[in-house]
């Protein structure tokens, strides 16, 4: 048996269904949940997460966007989860992602990518001690009934507005433009199904979006 810890990034999160939908996709492949948390990441532990990446150019954006806005972080267990994860992910860019994928169908655009997995049995591993000391992220009997009741939450509703917010950060990019105007738009998009996230987080989000444009 493999432990996999999977994040559900910001862009995931704000956007209720599609989380729920993301986590639904996940729970099907027969995945147990070990753990179960919504939480804002701090700055500390977003650098902790991803210092293998610290020397690249993207890092600092990166940082940034995880602690943005809330994220779900969970563990799941079963044979071959590490590799079943990243595949039901995709791959990292959005665009080169199979459109069948978790990343393909929910992105936003480029890293803006819906989810974090585990890439190999010592990064689970590292990265399970590190959320549990940093995170508080904990293994309970209930944290399976926690996902139920979220996916139960959230994913009625026709509330899926990836295909809008890529057409508002394509357009942004093409046009050179994160006015704000555009910026109040993708606020608005992504504010639209972010049932207890914050107008400030919302903006948050947005900002950094827009950062790479
Ligand atoms: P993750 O660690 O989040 O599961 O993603 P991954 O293994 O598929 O990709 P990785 O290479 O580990 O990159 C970590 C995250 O950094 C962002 N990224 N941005 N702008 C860029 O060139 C760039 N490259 C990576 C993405 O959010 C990616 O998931
Ligand atoms: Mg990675």
């Amino acid at each position: 048996m493999e432990r996999s810890f999977v994040i559900i990034k910001p862009d995931g999160t704000a956007r209720r269904r599609v989380s729920a939908l993301v986590l639904k996709t996940l729970m099907d492949r027969g995945y147990k949940v070990l753990a179960f948390r919504e939480m804002k990441v701090p700055e500390s532990l977003a650098k902790l997460h991803y210092a293998v990446h610290k020397e690249k150019p993207f890092f600092p954006w990166l940082v940034d966007f995880i602690s943005s806005a809330p994220v779900l972080t969970m563990i799941f267990e079963a044979d071959d989860v590490i590799q079943g994860v990243r595949d039901a992910l995709g791959a990292t860019f959005v665009q080169k992602a199979d459109p069948t994928s978790l990343r393909g169908k929910y992105g936003i655009w480029a890293g803006v990518n819906i989810a974090h997995a585990s890439d190999a049995p010592e990064t689970a591993t590292k990265e399970i001690q590190l959320w549990t000391a940093e995170g508080g992220l904990r293994e309970s009997s209930d944290a399976e009934e926690q996902a139920k009741a979220y996916i139960e939450q959230y994913s009625s509703g026709d509330a899926d507005y990836t295909m809008g917010i890529r057409d508002v950060v394509k357009n942004a990019i093409e046009n050179r433009d994160t006015s704000d105007n555009v910026l109040q738009s993708l606020v608005q998009l992504l504010g639209k199904d972010a049932k207890g996230i914050t107008p400030e987080e919302i903006s948050a989000l947005a900002s950094v979006i827009f950062d790479f444009v």
